[in-house]
């Protein structure tokens, strides 16, 4: 039987947080351990460069990336577990990718729109201020990272939904000047891709900066969800779960039941401290055994390095002779034998 290959890709530029977790990190891994999937998670590192121009944020991102996927229980003997940077298959794909994408298609990209735009409003003479080759190409780089393993669905937020559709169009256009040789990807979009709502009721992200990270230590989780935005209702007053962030929280994180349970609470009129401590104790009850987990492989970055390499080894195995059949489709081949 073959398996459906599933692929998706961390921008490696800033610690994980709770909204992460239950918008990917979690599911992803669900898959991983599903014996018909065959999927490849990878750390974008050559992404991060693009807005990211800190080495060691770059550096220390993909050092607790790795370390939380491990620490949460990502099973690597069947997911492809690697750095895009140590497959350069994929950035030599790119340049075959950029050579038949046409710069209109790049023109429409929301995140080059949007910095025209922010240039626009500002008033800058040039549009194009501050705009680089790489925030412009970005998605035919990722065009390369989801074609160069033909993968079918890739999980992705909504906000990627345009450059799963452009590694489509890319596709087609390969296909259609040198041959079928690439699958046509679609964006997986999960229904309770529970968007999480952060500190300040916000959707949970660090371009607010209002996130909670997965793995602070007890006594900062606390603090942090003790600074949760809430209304003034006094306690005994009943209160509506469904606009409160302290709730979405705690059900991304408990049963349904258990969801149901609180929101009697909330009728009853709890109060927000109290609340906020249910919260607390239970995410940390949750995260415990990940958390020590986690601060043992920190400890230990030649494990994590070695699990990265056997990855990148993998997915090297796949990339290399795809690579070798894109570039003798182009006319790049070996002139005699
Ligand atoms: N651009 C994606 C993001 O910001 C990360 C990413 C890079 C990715 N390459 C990918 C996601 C390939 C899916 C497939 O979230």
């Amino acid at each position: 039987m073959n398996k459906s290959i599933v692929l998706t890709g961390i921008t490696t530029s800033g610690t994980p947080h709770l909204g992460n977790y239950v918008g990917a990190i979690r599911p992803a891994i669900e898959h991983s351990h599903d014996v018909n999937v065959q999927p490849y998670y990878f750390m974008a590192d050559y992404h991060a460069l693009i807005k990211c121009r800190d080495p060691e944020r770059v550096r220390q991102s993909s050092l607790e990336i790795a370390a939380t996927w491990l620490a949460l229980g990502l099973d690597t003997e069947n997911a492809v577990f690697y750095r895009q940077s140590d497959v350069p298959e994929i950035t030599e794909l790119t340049w075959l990718l950029t050579c038949i994408t046409a710069k209109g298609l790049m023109n429409r990209s929301h995140a080059y729109k949007a910095a025209v735009q922010d240039n626009l409003e500002a008033g800058e003479a040039d549009p194009d201020k501050g705009v680089t080759m790489g925030l412009f190409n970005y998605p035919i780089l990722m065009a390369a990272d989801i074609l160069m393993f033909n993968a079918h669905k890739v999980p992705v937020g909504k906000d990627q939904i345009q450059h799963i559709e452009m590694a489509r169009d890319i596709a087609q256009r390969f296909n259609h000047l040198y041959g079928e040789h690439f699958v046509l990807p679609e964006a997986v979009v999960g229904e309770e891709t529970a968007v999480l709502q952060g500190l300040d009721g916000r959707k949970m992200s660090k371009s607010y900066d209002n996130t909670i990270p997965l793995f602070e230590p007890a006594n900062r989780l606390r603090k942090l969800i003790m600074k949760i935005k809430t209304n003034s209702l006094q306690p005994g007053e009943p209160k509506d779960p469904d606009s409160c962030t302290l709730y979405s929280i705690y059900r991304a994180f408990s049963t349904p039941q258990e969801a149901a349970r609180i929101r009697q609470r909330y009728a009853e009129g709890i109060a927000w401290g109290e609340m906020k401590q249910v919260l607390f104790e239970y995410i940390d009850d949750h995260l415990q055994a990940p958390r020590e987990r986690y601060e043992a492989l920190l400890q230990s970055p030649e494990h994590i390095e070695s699990t990265l390499q056997a990855g990148a080894e993998r997915a090297r195995a796949v990339a290399r002779p795809f690579l070798q059949r894109l570039r003798a489709s182009v006319g790049i081949r070996p002139l005699a034998g």
